[in-house]
């Protein structure tokens, strides 16, 4: 987890350019399409290339990013000020500062593979929805790109179905939805665009 935070300090300002070349907006829009109208929290909200969108969003009355690099939180503070509608936390995604069940809408887009423990970070997610509101998550199907690992400093290489439906229901989720969104074709390692081929999913489940 220590080199994720470091990946992403060091990679903050280059995310903008990356994930553009990684894959477009379909993920995003995918995600806020499943959400519920309300308070919504953005996990790993990095730049904030949801956050942005939702804060656009009349239906979302606010919209709360947290990430554990301050490098990311830094360049999405130069572009939105807290306001009424807006509120960033530096916060880690397995131990989420909010006591009550609350939101919504919790959103986290291609943040699970770097969790340690996946589960616990669904859980932590499921933890903090209110009654009646819904996570709604992406992420990538199992892959065999080992370089994802050492290079990305990803911690998982993609997500079996069956695995990701159990830490749902274990979660407390039910209704579990998966959809493929899109494939990821390419990714940036030192610089050099290499190609991939990775399918991206978007799921969701209903907190009671
Ligand atoms: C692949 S980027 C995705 C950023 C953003 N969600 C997007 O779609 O552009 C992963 C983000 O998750 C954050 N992250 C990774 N592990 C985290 C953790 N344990 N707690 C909080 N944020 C984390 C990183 O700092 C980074 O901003």
């Amino acid at each position: 987890m220590g080199s994720t935070r470091a990946y992403y300090g060091i990679h903050a300002e280059n995310w903008d350019v990356l994930r553009r070349v990684y894959y477009a907006d379909q993920v995003t829009d995918a995600i806020l399409a499943r959400a519920k109208p309300g308070k919504l929290l953005d996990v790993g909200c990095g730049p904030g290339f949801l956050l942005t969108k939702a804060l656009a969003d009349a239906r979302f009355t606010k919209v709360t990013g947290a990430d554990f690099s301050d490098s990311m939180l830094r360049l999405l503070r130069a572009r939105h000020e807290n306001g009424h509608k807006l509120d960033l936390r530096l916060a880690d995604a397995q131990k989420l500062p909010f006591r009550e069940p609350s939101f919504d809408t919790v959103a986290s887009d291609m943040v699970l593979h770097h969790l340690a423990e996946p589960w616990n970070g669904l859980a932590e997610m499921a933890r903090v929805t209110a009654p009646g509101g819904r996570v709604v998550l992406s992420d990538l199907r199992p892959h065999t790109h080992a370089f994802f690992k050492e290079e990305l400093a990803d911690a998982w290489l993609g997500f079996e179905e069956q695995e990701l439906r159990r830490w749902f229901a274990e979660a407390g989720l039910s209704d579990v939805r998966v959809e493929d969104v899109c494939t990821l074709q390419a990714t940036v390692v030192n610089g050099k665009v290499r190609t991939v081929d990775v399918r991206v999913f978007v799921a969701s489940g209903e907190k009671a």
